[in-house]
């Protein structure tokens, strides 16, 4: 850690790993349900549940980009962090801004349009405190030393990020009309502008694990920043297919959302090749697997699976059953949240000094996290595809069709008990860390040599 202002990233990744914690459990009630135990229907119906589920992965995702933000800009910059205090008030409003927002959902406070229920005086706060971050952020970047393309990629994401926030505030009473910008946001969000804060984070992260020149990391990231606009804007298109626009959005989606996978294969390549030409190890171990496993399980999940679903004549069948939740689960799993935790597996041991980096808890916390998601959308998918046949091709009631995919929610509780197993291991090395503290200051990445000289 370069600058004793770069500790504040620890705060957000904190608040991350608890409400991570909360989003599971959720997901439990969830899976319960689907098996026929909804218990605490009366409290948590899962209108509610499923609500709190998405909002609180959104929230913990963001809030571990926040804290890679201001590790990484302050140390591609050379530049302390602009200020401190103005960061720890962002910190601190964000964290209740976000716990207002999940009491109001469990009270009915909502908007009830799908990832972004906040309803709106929240929305001010969420973009007031948005801006107080970018603010931040760019002012570092301006003051810095140097400014890298590493330091604008993530940035510009960051940027865009909060521009996108608001088509999603504009209130429309079409509701055709007002879905038609929700994608604006939730397509354009995953599918565009986060992909650049992925490019720029996992840039970040191969220059200081494998060693390879910054300038041949740099270059494939435009590489992949070009392919993720060329095909993820007018991609947005796949979720125009049977919304009541014109039919010309069925070969537009269809062609762009198919060129998708491009991007995150691109993404993927990048990574093997860069860890491939790397002379040197970094010890970090872990932090190496969940980068490498980022961009390969982000181009299963959201590539593969995407593609899965994205022509016309396939969406008309599976659109908003339980293969996308499928889709949903290894592409957020794959992309953004093993992208937040392998930030955190970077910086934790440079900002606390403790050099946990290849530990037995570390890498069971990684293989029980990635086998379990990876049972988990099994469970999905095979519970997905019954309920297609069953509902829109046998043409069963709803309920009918939940009736007979129970068994596969039982599938679904043991895969996701592993998951939470893989998940507690993390937090427990979490914890280990402790504190980030003075004495890491300084200490910058040590690197050993692959073949002793
Ligand atoms: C123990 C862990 C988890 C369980 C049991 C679980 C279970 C569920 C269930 C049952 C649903 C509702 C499906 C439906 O519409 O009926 C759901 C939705 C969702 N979950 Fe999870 N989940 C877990 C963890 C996660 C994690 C870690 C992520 C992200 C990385 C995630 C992302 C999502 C998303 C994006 C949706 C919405 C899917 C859609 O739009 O159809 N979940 N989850
Ligand atoms: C990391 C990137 C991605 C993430 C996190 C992600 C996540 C999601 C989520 C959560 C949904 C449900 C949204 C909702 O109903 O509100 C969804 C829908 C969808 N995604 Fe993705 N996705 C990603 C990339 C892709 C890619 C690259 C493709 C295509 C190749 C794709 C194809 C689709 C399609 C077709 C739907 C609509 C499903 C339906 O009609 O119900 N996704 N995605
Ligand atoms: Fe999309």
């Amino acid at each position: 850690m370069k600058f004793e202002s770069q500790k504040i990233a620890y705060h957000f990744f904190a608040l991350s790993m608890l409400l991570l914690v909360l989003q599971i459990i959720y997901g439990f009630i969830m899976g319960f349900a689907h098996m026929g135990y909804d218990v605490f229907h009366e409290w948590i119906p899962f209108n509610t549940a499923v609500t709190t589920h998405k909002n609180l992965l959104v929230v913990w995702i963001l809030s571990g980009f926040m804290g890679a933000a201001y590790y990484i800009i302050p140390d591609e910059s050379d530049h302390p962090l602009f200020s401190t205090g103005l960061a720890k008030l962002q910190f601190w409003s964000f964290a209740i801004v976000g716990v207002i927002a999940v009491a109001g959902f469990h009270v009915g406070w909502w908007e009830g349009r799908k990832f972004l229920e906040i309803p709106r005086p929240l929305d001010w706060l969420v973009a007031a405190n948005v801006i107080l971050f970018l603010v931040i952020i760019l002012m570092t970047l301006i003051k810095g030393k140097q400014q890298t393309t590493t330091s604008w990629v993530l940035t510009m994401g960051l940027v865009f990020a909060a521009l996108l926030y608001l088509p999603g505030m504009v209130y429309f009473d079409n509701i055709s009309v007002d879905s038609f910008f929700r994608w604006w946001v939730v397509h354009l969000w995953v599918e565009g502008v986060w992909e650049l804060i992925m490019g720029g984070i996992l840039a970040y992260l191969l220059i200081k694990l494998t060693g390879v020149d910054r300038e041949v990391i740099e270059k494939w990231l435009y590489v992949v920043v070009g392919l993720t606009f060329l095909s993820g804007i007018l991609g947005t298109g796949h979720h125009y297919y049977y919304t009541g626009g014109p039919s010309y959005w069925l070969m537009i989606g269809g062609i762009f959302s198919a060129l998708e996978p491009l991007a995150f294969l691109g993404m993927t390549v990048f990574a093997i090749t860069m860890y491939r030409k790397g002379n040197k190890r970094h010890p970090n171990k872990l932090a190496l697997f969940w980068t490498l496993s980022t961009a390969i399980v982000s181009f299963l999940g959201a590539g593969l699976l995407g593609l899965a679903h994205t022509l016309p004549p396939v969406n008309l069948y599976t659109h908003g059953t339980l293969v996308t939740a499928m889709h949903g689960h290894l592409a957020f799993w794959g992309a953004y949240a093993s992208l937040v935790l392998a930030i955190m597996s970077y910086a934790m041991p440079l900002m606390t000094g403790r050099k946990i980096f290849d530990n037995r808890m570390g890498n069971l916390a990684f293989w029980c996290s990635n086998i379990g998601m990876f049972a988990m959308t099994t469970a999905f998918a095979a519970a997905g595809v019954a309920q297609v046949y069953l509902e829109r091709i046998a043409g069963f009631e709803f309920m009918v069709a939940a009736e007979e995919t129970k068994p596969h929610f039982f599938v679904l509780i043991l895969a996701a008990t592993l998951f939470t197993v893989g998940i507690g291991m993390f937090i427990s090395n979490f914890l280990k860390f402790g504190l980030p503290n003075d004495e890491a200051l300084g200490t910058e990445n040590e690197f050993k040599p692959l073949q002793a000289s």
